[in-house]
């Protein structure tokens, strides 16, 4: 057995990844519209820390997330907005975006999270994006463990960890109070070694 060694990669800096129909890379200016158009709808931020935004808090809140594109230290992050890409290979809307936590460099631990504009949900994108973090973040970051926390009722989102092959760690009841009311926590996790097995 190797000796464990945490994250040598760092620091690492966010760069365009292809998919089959998805483009991933850092948000910019341009693309403020675009996650505005997700970041009001009531049942996008049921289960994240966002409160509803108005064009103007989009507008800050993604020139804010446009420059998390590097992660060296612990709480680093990196944004990636999710571009649809046309059968002809033109360049669509920002149809969600992901967040690659680093939770611990020295423990290479890694946490991802995801949002995805409802009219582009349950085709598959979200899936196809979230695995090409998860290449991503075990990979050319060298994370040994990737994870993510979600409210357990948010059953979009545990069968999304369930279909990238992530594992319920823990469920922790009215654990934190979350918009004004007590809120579960769950924790799915994949280590290298099960995600080298899932591919
Ligand atoms: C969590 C979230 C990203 C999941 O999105 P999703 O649309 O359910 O996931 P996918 O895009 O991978 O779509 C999967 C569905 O598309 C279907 N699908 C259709 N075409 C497909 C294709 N070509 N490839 C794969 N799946 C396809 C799958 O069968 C699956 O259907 P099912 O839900 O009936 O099982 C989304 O619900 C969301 O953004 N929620 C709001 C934000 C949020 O709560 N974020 C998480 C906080 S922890």
């Amino acid at each position: 057995m190797t000796t464990p060694t945490g994250l040598t990669t760092l620091p690492f800096s966010a760069h365009p990844i292809r998919t089959d129909r998805l483009l991933l890379r850092p948000l910019t200016e341009n693309d403020i519209d675009d996650v505005f158009a997700y970041q009001s709808i009531p049942e996008v931020v049921e289960f994240l820390p966002w409160p509803l935004r108005n064009h103007e808090e989009s507008r800050e809140h993604t020139l804010e997330r446009a420059g998390f594109t590097q992660i060296e230290n612990d709480n680093d992050r990196l944004v990636l907005g999710v571009e649809l890409v046309g059968a002809d290979g033109q360049s669509g809307p920002v149809i969600g975006d992901l967040s690659v936590f680093l939770a611990s460099g020295p423990n290479a631990q890694i946490e991802i999270g995801w949002v995805f504009h409802p009219d582009h949900q349950r085709k598959g994108y979200a899936t196809e994006a979230a695995r090409a973090l998860l290449e991503l973040a075990f990979g050319e970051i060298g994370a040994h463990r990737v994870f993510a926390r979600l409210d357990p009722h948010n059953t979009a989102s545990v069968a999304l960890c369930q279909r990238l092959g992530m594992r319920q760690e823990a469920y922790f009841r009215e654990s934190e109070i979350f918009k004004g009311a007590w809120s579960d926590l769950a924790i799915y996790a994949i280590l290298r070694r099960e995600w080298e097995d899932e591919i």
